[in-house]
């Protein structure tokens, strides 16, 4: 066992026991560029007990980090408040190793695990609002359904006021800082809302609703410990009210223009757009999907009023690099955009139409008929597009 591997104390009784992958790059199309941690918290109660696991290949770092407190033989019960094998994937040698009295999950949680990891009915299931005695500490279970899976709950440490709260306020970011108050809060900024973005963004309703259920039940919080990035005990506010605006979606004086373009063209109509979207009053930003990534899109279209989509059309198609984006985009429903499609073609200029369909599949609300020109655009054309931008950003402007 490596005993370099250090357990991080939270409150009196709670450490954090779990592993930092500083050279993860990707989770499932978002691009983690200052990889992740995979959090985990032992707390030292009459019923020692481990909240969630880690990915399978960091077990020996969270097993050595829970040796520096206490022999893991010693854990009596373990919870896992989400199945992703990002948090279960070390769980059967966990168990085997440790052989706990019992391991909790939520009664899709267990169904999850089973089908995942096949334990072969040794997991208990706790019902929302059930508490469990740790004799001197209490845990209550909250269910936290298809936020972001099924099986998602929140675990609460009444004693201590720690919300374990999984994936919810957590961010892709390794350190070795454990504290929002440690952190570069620009960082925090950054990742907790691009995080959001590529996660939690298409259950926004369902967040709104657990805001809501969390402030109406009054549990104060101390901290709120996620399972991946630093553990709020400083911002906790800051970031419950961050989640409620991003959850809300209200559209600000931002527009995003995405484009993939092959000779240019599409570019130069994505930039005149750009400038009337500017000069209506509107912050820019454009997006080359040659220059970006996809999770950087997301990012950016968080809180934007407005989004327009170019591309080429090549074989009959949008660009890959635009289907790609299109694709990620529909997937995460961004509401509340106003929207339009441009693109220069050389043939048959298909991808005009066929970005106007996802942005109709995605209910973004049509700003009016995309722009579709032949070859590379003149000053005519150009105009037109600039003049696309002045209307979307007064519109945009009507709805703020
Ligand atoms: Fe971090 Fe949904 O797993």
């Amino acid at each position: 066992m490596n005993s370099s591997f250090k357990a991080v104390p939270v409150t009196e009784d709670v450490w954090w026991v779990g592993a930092i992958d500083w050279n993860i790059r990707e989770f499932h199309g978002y691009q983690t560029q200052r990889g992740t941690t995979y959090n985990a918290y032992l707390i030292m109660a009459d019923k020692v007990t481990l909240i969630d696991t880690v990915k399978a290949p960091f077990k020996e770092e969270m097993l050595a980090r829970i040796a520096s407190v206490v022999d893991p033989a010693r854990i009596d019960y373990i919870v896992s408040n989400h199945a992703e094998l990002d948090h279960s994937g070390c769980l059967p040698e966990v168990i085997a190793a440790v052989k706990p009295e019992k391991v909790y999950a939520s009664a899709v949680g267990v169904k999850t695990l089973e089908e995942l990891l096949h334990f072969g009915g040794i997991l208990t299931a706790v019902k929302d609002g059930e508490s469990l005695s740790l004799g001197n500490r209490t845990l209550t279970f909250l269910e936290t359904r298809m936020l972001h899976w099924p099986d998602s709950m929140f675990t609460y440490l009444q004693e201590e006021q720690l919300l374990f709260s999984q994936d919810a306020f957590g961010m892709h970011y390794a350190s070795l800082e454990r504290f929002d108050d440690e952190s570069d809060p620009a960082i925090l900024d950054y990742e907790a809302a691009t995080y959001y973005a590529n996660i939690l963004l298409p259950y926004s309703p369902l967040v709104l609703k657990l805001l809501e259920r969390v402030t109406g039940l009054g549990l104060a919080f101390r901290c709120i410990a996620p399972d991946h990035g630093p553990i709020w005990r400083k911002d906790i506010a800051g970031i419950i009210g961050r989640y409620g605006k991003w959850a809300a979606q209200k559209p600000e004086a931002k527009a995003v223009v995405v484009y993939g373009t092959m000779w240019h063209s599409t570019e130069k109509m994505a930039l005149a757009i750009g400038e009337g979207l500017a000069a209506g009053g509107l912050r820019v930003k454009l997006m080359s999907m040659d220059a970006v990534h996809r999770s950087d899109v997301l990012y950016e279209i968080l809180c934007a009023g407005a989004l327009a989509v170019g591309s080429s059309t090549l074989n009959n198609q949008m660009l890959p690099v635009m289907a790609d984006v299109m694709t990620y985009l529909r997937g995460l429903k961004p509401r509340n955009l106003l929207g339009a499609a441009f693109g220069s073609y050389g043939w048959s200029g298909e991808a005009v139409k066929q970005l106007e369909e996802i942005l109709t599949e995605m209910k973004v609300e049509s700003a009016g008929e995309g722009i579709r020109e032949k070859n590379a655009p003149d000053d005519e054309v150009l105009s037109r597009c600039y003049a696309l931008g002045l209307k979307m950003a007064a519109q945009v402007k009507d709805r703020l």
